[in-house]
């Protein structure tokens, strides 16, 4: 019996890991609803529509992701009127919806007055997503996603309700504060408040890895949506077994043969689209979280992660989809 009725999975933002390539190739994969951009950094300036690009280049593709699913702008700033001037370019370019962070621990993001410190001040959250709800037409949903808190949770509620009277239409929790860091476990049962008391949805987030882990965070948040980061890229079927529960059913996990031409495609959309010599270490990152969830990966990774030339790194991952293809 599957526990719960369909609700939506999101792929959440991750700076420096979840690309727009990354995204292509989960999109494709299949099984998710909305994917949410690394976060554009907003100080003291409008930024020049090749920046909103940059981080976001399916702005040319309709805001898609080629497989045809939606991808939201995330906006990450502490200065309520550059936030709204530049939501305002991102509308103009046919943003269908823009988040703001309000969780990002890092130190330089947090120096700066922007992420995760913000939670010590309701009344700064107010006054953002306030002003960039007032900036773009009211058919571009404005959300957030913040973490529980910054050093404790006494903030909680009255940050998700400041965030909420401020006019927006979604809140993803990160089940965890700050100073928690990424450390386990996330504590769904926290948001669950909170999704009791707000009206808008509340998406839970944080921690979940497999299909059980799924199950586990809708009962305790009681959420409907989740939002999976780390869980989807090291297991890009992730989504699509959590589908295949909805309906009642089991999907097996992926065998190598299935994650070999993968590999390939993620190492030469890497090399077309950045510099060559950068392209061995996404794909090495992609690799590393890839072999803890499937240990069979780990000795072809092992062989992939001591070389250091891109031309010799190509070669060796050529030779090693080989293996794995004749394999099957
Ligand atoms: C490498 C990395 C980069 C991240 N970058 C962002 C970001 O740009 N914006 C954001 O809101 N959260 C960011 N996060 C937080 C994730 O969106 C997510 O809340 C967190 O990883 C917990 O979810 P997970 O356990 O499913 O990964 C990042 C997390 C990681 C690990």
């Amino acid at each position: 019996m599957p526990p719960h009725s369909a609700g939506r999975i999101l792929l959440a933002p991750m700076e420096g890991l979840v690309d727009h390539i990354m995204r292509d190739m989960l999109t494709q994969i299949g099984g998710i609803d909305e994917c949410v951009t690394e976060f554009l950094r907003i100080t003291d300036q409008l930024l020049p529509v090749k920046v909103f690009k940059r981080i976001c280049p399916e702005i040319d593709n309709a805001w898609r992701t080629p497989a045809g699913t939606p991808v939201v702008l995330q906006l990450l700033g502490s200065d309520a009127d550059w936030m709204a001037e530049n939501a305002q370019r991102a509308a103009r370019l046919g943003a269908p919806a823009l988040d703001i962070n309000f969780g990002c621990p890092a130190k330089t993001v947090n120096r700066h007055r922007g992420g995760a410190v913000l939670l010590e001040e309701p009344e700064t959250l107010f006054a953002i997503v306030r002003a960039v709800r007032q900036a773009v037409p009211d058919s571009i949903p404005v959300t957030a996603k913040m973490r529980l808190g910054y050093k404790d949770r006494s903030l909680l509620m009255e940050n998700a309700k400041a965030i909420e009277e401020a006019g927006a239409s979604q809140l993803v929790i990160h089940a965890r504060t700050k100073v928690e860091g990424y450390k386990p476990p996330a504590h769904w049962q926290e948001i669950e408040p909170v999704r009791q008391q707000l009206a808008i949805p509340v998406v839970a987030n944080g921690d979940v890895c497999t299909v059980e882990d799924y199950h586990a965070c809708r009962l305790a948040s009681g959420c409907q949506d989740v939002m999976i980061g780390r869980g989807l890229v090291a297991q890009p079927w992730l989504a699509l077994q959590i589908r295949a529960s909805l309906s009642g059913q089991e999907r097996a996990a992926p065998l190598l043969v299935e994650v070999a031409p993968w590999l390939e495609w993620f190492l030469q959309r890497n090399q077309q689209l950045m510099l060559s010599k950068f392209a061995p270490g996404r794909v090495k990152q992609w690799l590393k979280m890839l072999a803890g969830a499937m240990p069979d990966l780990r000795q072809w990774v092992e062989l992939l992660q001591s070389e250091r030339d891109p031309e010799r790194f190509a070669e060796r991952v050529h030779a090693v989809v080989q293996e794995l293809s004749a394999a099957s």
